[in-house]
C-alpha cells in the first residue's frame, strides 16, 4: 500500500465549485444548503418541480435539458418542453387513478420517454421503480411483487417479461411504441400523451416522501426494494455542485442506465436540479459510439465506471486519435474500485484525472470522493464530502485508528439516506446496528491523511462491471433448472469486470456434466433472470461444501476458487 500512496496527482482546478475542501468541512451545513431550495419559504416541494419546472420558469425555458440520441434517433428536449411533457404524463397517470404514494414501475431502455414518465410520475407524488431492461421475468416478478406496483411503463417487446397476470396489484400496462393496440387494462403512452393537458398541478409533498424505489442485492434474501424521500434533492444538488463540479453552461453526461440507482441520482436529479444540459446516449457499449457521444454533443463532464473505462483502455489509443475531446474538463468515476492504472492511462489519453467517487444504492447519493480542488491518491476513493463523517469502525461500532483495515460506516443521517427497505424493517435496523453508524457492507481502511482506501466486501455480495449482483439470487435460479442439485456462487476476481459470477454446480443423480450442459444452464439463468447475472464459469462438483444447517458455505468456493486454506470448517456438514 506504501507504493500506492506514495503517488499523488496535483490538483489543478482553480475554479472548482467547492473552494478548499478543509474550509468547506468547517463551514459547511445541510441547513444552509437547504435553503438553495423555495421550498424553504413556501412549503411546496417536489424533486420534479425543482429539476425541471422552477428552471423554466426562471429563464431557462428553451435551454437544453436533455440531449439524447442512439442508433436511429437524435433529439434535443428544452427545460420547457420536458416541464410541459412531465405534466402530460403526471395526467395521464391520473386519469387512470394512480394517487400519491403508489408505485409505477418504468422498464423499458433509454429514451426521452422513459425521462417524461419518470419526472411525471414524481409529480403526482407517486414512487417510481426503475427497472433495468435486462431484467427478465423472474426479476421483474420479484420487483412488481414485493413492490405491490400499480402501474408499469413499458414498451411491447418487454411486456412478455411482465407477468400481468400473477400481479393482483397490477393495474395499467402504458405501452410506449407505434402502432400500439391497447387491450383491456393497457394504455397506448403516444395517444395519451396527445390528448393530456400539458397543465398540471403538482402534488406538493413532504421532504420525507417516497420519491424512487430502487431494488438492490444483499447476500441473502431476494433483492431489496431501498426507498428514498424526496428530502435526496438536497445532497443530489450540493454533490452536483460540489463533486461533478456542475456550471451553468456544462454539458454532462453519466453513462449508467436509470434502472440503477447511479442514473437516476446522478443521471437525472443533480444534472438538472443544478440547471446543467444532460446528454443520454441509448444502445449498447461501444467504444466508438462512446468518443462520438463526447465529441458530438462537446460534452464537459462526464461520470462513467471503472469497467467502462477498462473497456475503453482496451479498445486502443488509436480510436480515441479519431476524436476530437477537448471540451471534457472533469472525468469522474463510480461502482468499483478505480484502478491506478486507468487513472495513469486516463491522464495520458484524454488528458484528465479520473476522480473516483464512492457510494451506494442505500446511500442515495455520493459520501467520499476526489473533488476536483483536491489531490488525487490513485487508488483512494477520496473524502467524505462536507456535512457527513465517515470512519473505519470495528465489529462492535468501536472507531479503529489510521491504517486499520475494518468496515466502512458513515455518520447517521444525511440527506439522501434511504428512509426504509421496502415490507422489511428488520433488514433496513441491519445497516444500522452499529449505534450511529451506517455500517456499508464494505471493507476499507483509512489513511494518515484521511483519505479511504477500499479493500472488498465484507458478505458475498458481487459486483460485476460494476452492477451488484446477490448469489442467493442467482442461486435460486440456478437450482431451478432440472438438472441442477444444488448451486453456490461467488464472485472471481476478473482484471476487466472486476469480478466475474463463478457457479459451483451439483448435478442430480444420473446426470452426465458436459460442456452442452455448462452452456445450457447458463443460458437458463440469462433467460429467466438477467444476461449480467448469468455465471460467466461454471464448475461441476460432485458435493458443495455446507453447513449443518445446510447452507452453502460460499467462503469455501471461493477459497477453492482463489486456492488459499478454507480456514474454520467446524461448521462444516461432513
Ligand atoms: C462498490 C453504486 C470501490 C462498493 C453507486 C459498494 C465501490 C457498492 C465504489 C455499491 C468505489 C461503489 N470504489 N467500490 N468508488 N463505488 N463501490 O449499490 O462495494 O450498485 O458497496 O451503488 O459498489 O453498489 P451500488
Amino acid at each position: 500500500m506504501s507504493t500506492e500512496q506514495d503517488e499523488i496527482i496535483r490538483a489543478v482546478s482553480q475554479d472548482a465549485n467547492l473552494g478548499s475542501y478543509e474550509e468547506a468541512r468547517r463551514t459547511f451545513s445541510w441547513t444552509d444548503a437547504e435553503k438553495h431550495f423555495t421550498w424553504h419559504t413556501t412549503g411546496k416541494l417536489n424533486m420534479a418541480y425543482e429539476a425541471i419546472d422552477r428552471h423554466a420558469e426562471a429563464g431557462l425555458r428553451h435551454k437544453a435539458a436533455l440531449l439524447y440520441s442512439d442508433a436511429t434517433r437524435s433529439e434535443t428536449v428544452t427545460y420547457g418542453e420536458m416541464r410541459d411533457r412531465s405534466n402530460r404524463f403526471g395526467n395521464v397517470l391520473r386519469k387512470l387513478g394512480v394517487q400519491k404514494g403508489d408505485r409505477v414501475f418504468i422498464f423499458m431502455p433509454r429514451s426521452p420517454e422513459l425521462y417524461y414518465a419518470l419526472l411525471g410520475t414524481i409529480k403526482i407524488g407517486a414512487i417510481v421503480g426503475p427497472l433495468f431492461e435486462a431484467f427478465m421475468e423472474q426479476a421483474v416478478r420479484d420487483r412488481l411483487e414485493d413492490s405491490e406496483a400499480v402501474a408499469i411503463v413499458t414498451t411491447p417487446a418487454l411486456l412478455p417479461r411482465v407477468p400481468v397476470a400473477d400481479l393482483p396489484h397490477l393495474k395499467h400496462v402504458i405501452l410506449v411504441g407505434d402502432g400500439i393496440e391497447a387491450g383491456p387494462g393497457q394504455a397506448d403512452f403516444h395517444a395519451e400523451m396527445g390528448q393530456a393537458s400539458d397543465q398540471l398541478d403538482i402534488e406538493w409533498v413532504d421532504r420525507e416522501d417516497g420519491l424512487i424505489l430502487h431494488y438492490t442485492s444483499g447476500s441473502t434474501g431476494k433483492p431489496k426494494g431501498v426507498f428514498h424521500a424526496h428530502n435526496a434533492m438536497i445532497q443530489h444538488y450540493y454533490t452536483g455542485k460540489i463533486v461533478l463540479d456542475l456550471k451553468a453552461d456544462d454539458i454532462y453526461w453519466c453513462t449508467a442506465d436509470p434502472g440503477w440507482v447511479t442514473g437516476t441520482s446522478y443521471g437525472v436529479f443533480a444534472p438538472w436540479l443544478n440547471g446543467a444540459t444532460n446528454v443520454i446516449r441509448g444502445g449498447r457499449f461501444k467504444p466508438q459510439d462512446w468518443y462520438a457521444t463526447l465529441e458530438s454533443n462537446k460534452v464537459t463532464v462526464w461520470y462513467s465506471a471503472p469497467t467502462s473505462f477498462r473497456m475503453l483502455m482496451s479498445a486502443g489509443d488509436d480510436i480515441v486519435e479519431q476524436f476530437d475531446l477537448s471540451s471534457l474538463r472533469h472525468v469522474l468515476s463510480v461502482g468499483e474500485p478505480l484502478n491506478p492504472e486507468v487513472i495513469r492511462w486516463g491522464m495520458h489519453v484524454y488528458k484528465q484525472r479520473i476522480h473516483d467517487t464512492w457510494w451506494m444504492t442505500e446511500t442515495g447519493g455520493q459520501l467520499i470522493c476526489n473533488y476536483p480542488s483536491m489531490d488525487i491518491r490513485p487508488g483512494s476513493m477520496g473524502k467524505p464530502i462536507p456535512g457527513t463523517d465517515a470512519a473505519i469502525v470495528d465489529d462492535e461500532g468501536n472507531v479503529l485508528p489510521p491504517k486499520r483495515m475494518g468496515n466502512l460506516a458513515i455518520k447517521t443521517p444525511w440527506p439522501s439516506m434511504m428512509r426504509k427497505i421496502w415490507n422489511n424493517p428488520s433488514k433496513y435496523e441491519e445497516y444500522f446496528r452499529l449505534q450511529g453508524w451506517y455500517v456499508s457492507g464494505d471493507s476499507a481502511y483509512m489513511d494518515e491523511d484521511g483519505y479511504f482506501w477500499f479493500q472488498g466486501r465484507v458478505d458475498d455480495v458481487i459486483n460485476t462491471s460494476g452492477e451488484r449482483v446477490g448469489p442467493f439470487e442467482v442461486e435460486s435460479k440456478l437450482v431451478e433448472h432440472p438438472a441442477v442439485a444444488e448451486a453456490g456462487v461467488i464472485g472471481k476476481p476478473d482484471p476487466l469486470r472486476g469480478e466475474i459470477i463463478k457457479a459451483f454446480v451439483s448435478l442430480r443423480d444420473g446426470i452426465e456434466p458436459s460442456d452442452e450442459l455448462k452452456a445450457d444452464i447458463a443460458k437458463f439463468v440469462k433467460e429467466g433472470l438477467a444476461a449480467h447475472a448469468a455465471p460467466r464459469e461454471i464448475e461441476f462438483k460432485d458435493k458443495l461444501p455446507k453447513t449443518r444447517s445446510g447452507k452453502i458455505m460460499r467462503r469455501v468456493l471461493k477459497a477453492w476458487e482463489l486456492g488459499l486454506p478454507t480456514g474454520d470448517l467446524s461448521t462444516i456438514e461432513d
